[in-house]
This record gives C-alpha cells, structure tokens and sequence, in this order.
C-alpha cells in the first residue's frame, strides 16, 4: 500500500503535536515535528552566542550541527535535547530565528528529504504551504487563544517549569503575531486544507476524527 503525506499546521498551542503523535501511532507512520527543528536551530544560536538577525551565522551554525527529528525525540549531534527546547528561553526566542529565508529554505529542504518516502505526519505552520504543498491529507489545527493559552501553561507545568497564565497568553499571542505576519512563509491555511477547531474537542474524538480522514484518503490512493 502507498504511503502517503498528511501535513498538520495551526498556531501555537493548538495541540498538532499531540495530535500528530497519536495520529501517526495509529497509522503507523513516522511523526516529524518541524517546529522542534527551529527550537533546536535556535537552541544552538542560544549556546553558541549568535545575534538573532545575524542570518550567515543562524545558517551557518544549521550547517555545522546535526538536528535529527522523529516522534518526540530531538537531536542535536545525536546528544538528546528534546527538554531543552521547551524552555521558555527558547519560546521566546524561536520567533525571530524562523524568520530568515535563509534559514528556512535550509529547514524546508531537510524537512523534504525527511518526507520524501511518505507514510509521514508532519506538523508546523507551513507544512501544507510550502514544505509539501503535495501532500494527500493537510489539517489546520486550531483553538481560541485562552485555550491554547492554558495548554501550553500546564505543559510548563508539567515539565516543572511554572509560569504564570498571563506570560504564556503574552507568549502566544506574541508568537500568533510574528509567525503570521512574516514575510517569508507565514503561518497560513493552505487552501485545501481541512480546518479543525479542537477549542471543545476531546483529544480521543479528535484523533478518531483523524484517523478516518487519512484512512479514507490512504484507500482512494
Ligand atoms: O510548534 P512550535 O511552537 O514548537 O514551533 C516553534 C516555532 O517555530 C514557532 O514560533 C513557529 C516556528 N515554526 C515555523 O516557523 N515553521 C514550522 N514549520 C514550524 C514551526
């Protein structure tokens, strides 16, 4: 049976990684989560010094590193460092990392040749736009703001690192702006995507959901 390529974008907070994850279990497919990409780039810009419009340098540092991505698990020169990029440092930095065509044009081709066999659940902001505008099935997650809001804080929450509900809303409504309003590739619903609100969804009915979309579209290839 093909394999095919299902791309899930939405803003932050709106549960694609969550819902990526379980999906690709289901499927047994390979979950790549893009945005754990630009966290490890910026990690990187973080440890090693370099100004955030310094974009030879953010480039450079791309080059240099070894980022792998699958499931829940990053890699930077194969040392773990999928908690790392979850903290708050990096949230508020990521932003201004993933701006720069430079950058991006080295994450969109690596993010190709990670999905080029298929059987792949990726989820970012641009997935459905730009990284693989070929893909059979794209979803466009999203949530109201208090809710995704409160999500990310009782992730924090979770990996002990408590932050109050008024600076995760800040956090997110900073990121709502400039991942949006940038130039190159901002977030945006590719025009045939499918749009899931998940504001009132349990997550179980939302991965059913799911499931039979890319079930359904896995049968007609
Ligand atoms: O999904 P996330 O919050 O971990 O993403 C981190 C940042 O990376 C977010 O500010 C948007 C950006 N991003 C992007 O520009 N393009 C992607 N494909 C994925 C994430």
């Amino acid at each position: 049976m093909r394999k095919i390529k299902i791309a899930i974008d939405g803003p932050a907070g709106a549960g694609k990684s969550t819902a990526a994850r379980l999906l690709a279990k289901r499927i047994d497919y390979v979950y790549i989560d893009t945005g754990a990409m630009y966290r490890a780039l910026t990690l990187l810009a973080l440890k090693h010094n370099i100004g955030w419009d310094d974009e030879n340098n953010l480039v450079a540092l791309f080059e240099q590193h070894k980022i792998d991505q699958y499931g829940s698990t990053t890699l930077i020169d194969g040392i773990d460092v999928s908690d790392e990029i979850r903290t708050n440092k990096v949230s508020r930095a990521v932003s201004e990392v993933c701006r720069h065509r430079d950058v991006r044009q080295k994450m969109v081709k690596l993010q190709r040749q990670m999905a080029q066999q298929g059987g792949v659940v990726m989820d970012g902001r641009d997935i459905g736009t730009v990284v693989l505008p070929d893909a059979e099935l794209k979803i466009f997650l999203t949530a109201s703001l208090e809710v995704r809001a409160k999500r990310r804080m009782d992730e924090l929450r979770q990996m002990g690192k408590p932050i109050p509900f008024s600076e995760v809303l800040a956090n997110i409504k900073q990121r709502d702006k400039m991942d949006s309003t940038r130039k190159i590739a901002p977030l945006r619903k590719a025009d045939d995507a499918v749009v899931i609100d998940n504001s009132f969804l349990p997550i179980y009915e939302e991965i059913d959901i799911l499931e039979t979309m890319a079930r359904e579209k896995i049968a007609d290839i």
